[in-house]
């Protein structure tokens, strides 16, 4: 099968592309490389830099790639920038979004895995959340998933497209060869800062601020649900197959079910790398919820997915073989 990946020169589609290549799978990837990196996009897998919008290309590619599935990683993903400029994040990743899927109307491609988040959720009523929990997006960023998997139903039901839409909770972790990993610019992701500032921090407390230390969880942190980079990799494998098997069209979470807090994880990175993490306590960020933990029974029924590195700890070991080697990411 022939598989399109936009935004597969970022984290989490640069995996899976490589993923599925070595699956024998033929893969192109689409990126405008806003925020990816073409180093991140592996030998034998051909990139095009184009942007989303430019959807006469990606007919083109559509149709002379002869592409049988398209899986559309490609979006803005801060919570914060979406609230400070919504109008960018309804732009980039509903507008853009509908074009594509109009594109591949036009060129009869029916077949979409879409990358959801837990944001569609907004604050939870409950834990662990499952895919029944009403959709209340807190931020333009959650709201943006969660019109675009409103198009995707819609369309769906109309008999355009069949769907996956995957709602990922806290993607982390590398590629356990250590020659990938996350590389965000700016990087938000608690993993990556702890990691980071133990290389760069050189034990300056303030290189890592801990947002809250007053919730209602046993430690005062926040509670979340990480799930390994090559786990969400396999899931769209896992999810293409359903497609292809004529699986119900649908969204389905996928995290690894379990919570861990900030202070916890912490404590992970310190048994990982030996080294004591300084870090200090500021208040809370709005926006940020006590404890979001994921319910994927739904997946792991219907497909037979499941997480091959639930511990912290072996997540935590292959991101920290990953910043280790790459101090300064792909670029070295
Ligand atoms: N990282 C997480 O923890 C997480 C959690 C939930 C959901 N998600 C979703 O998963 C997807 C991938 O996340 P990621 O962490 O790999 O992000 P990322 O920023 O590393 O990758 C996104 C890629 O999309 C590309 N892109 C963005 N807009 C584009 C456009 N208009 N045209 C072409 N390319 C464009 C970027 O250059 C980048 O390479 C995103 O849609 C994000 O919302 C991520």
């Amino acid at each position: 099968m022939n598989v399109l990946v936009i935004g597969g020169a970022g984290y989490i589609g640069s995996i899976t592309a490589r993923l599925l290549h070595e699956n024998g799978f033929k893969v192109v990837v689409v990126d405008n490389l806003s925020r990816g990196h073409r180093e991140a996009v592996q030998p034998g897998i051909r990139l095009i830099e184009a942007d989303l919008a430019d959807t006469h290309g990606l007919r083109h590619v559509l149709i002379s790639e002869h592409i049988d599935v398209v899986m559309h990683f490609a979006g803005l993903i801060e919570v914060g920038e979406s609230m400070a400029q919504p109008l960018k994040y309804y732009h980039n990743n509903v507008a853009l979004s509908i074009g594509l899927l109009e594109t591949m109307r036009s060129a009869n491609v029916r077949q979409v895995i879409f990358s959801s988040t837990a944001a569609v959720y907004g604050s939870p009523e409950k834990a662990p959340i499952s895919e029944s929990h009403p959709i209340r997006p807190a931020s333009p960023y959650g709201a943006s998933k969660a019109m675009v998997e409103q198009v995707l139903d819609d369309m769906h039901r109309a008999g355009d497209i069949d769907y996956v839409a995957l709602r990922y909770f806290n993607a982390a972790g590398a590629h356990p060869l250590a020659d990938m990993g996350e590389d965000h610019r700016p990087e938000s992701h608690l993993i990556p800062l702890i990691l980071k500032s133990l290389i760069h921090g050189k034990g300056n407390r303030a290189a890592l601020k801990v947002f809250g230390g007053d919730y209602d969880t046993p430690d005062g942190t926040c509670i979340r649900d990480y799930i390994h980079v090559l786990d969400l990799a396999a899931a769209h494998m896992a999810a293409l197959t359903h497609l292809v098997e004529e699986g119900p069209s649908g969204a389905y979470n996928l995290g690894n079910g379990r919570g861990f807090s900030v202070l916890e994880t912490i404590r992970a990175a310190e048994a990982v790398t030996g080294l004591e993490v300084p870090f200090v306590v500021e208040g809370r960020r709005p926006g940020d919820v006590a404890v979001l933990t994921a319910d994927a029974g739904k997946i792991c029924v219907e497909s037979g997915w499941r997480p091959c590195y639930p511990e912290l700890e072996s997540i935590v070991a292959t991101a920290w073989q990953w910043h280790r080697r790459h101090p300064h990411g792909y670029a070295g």
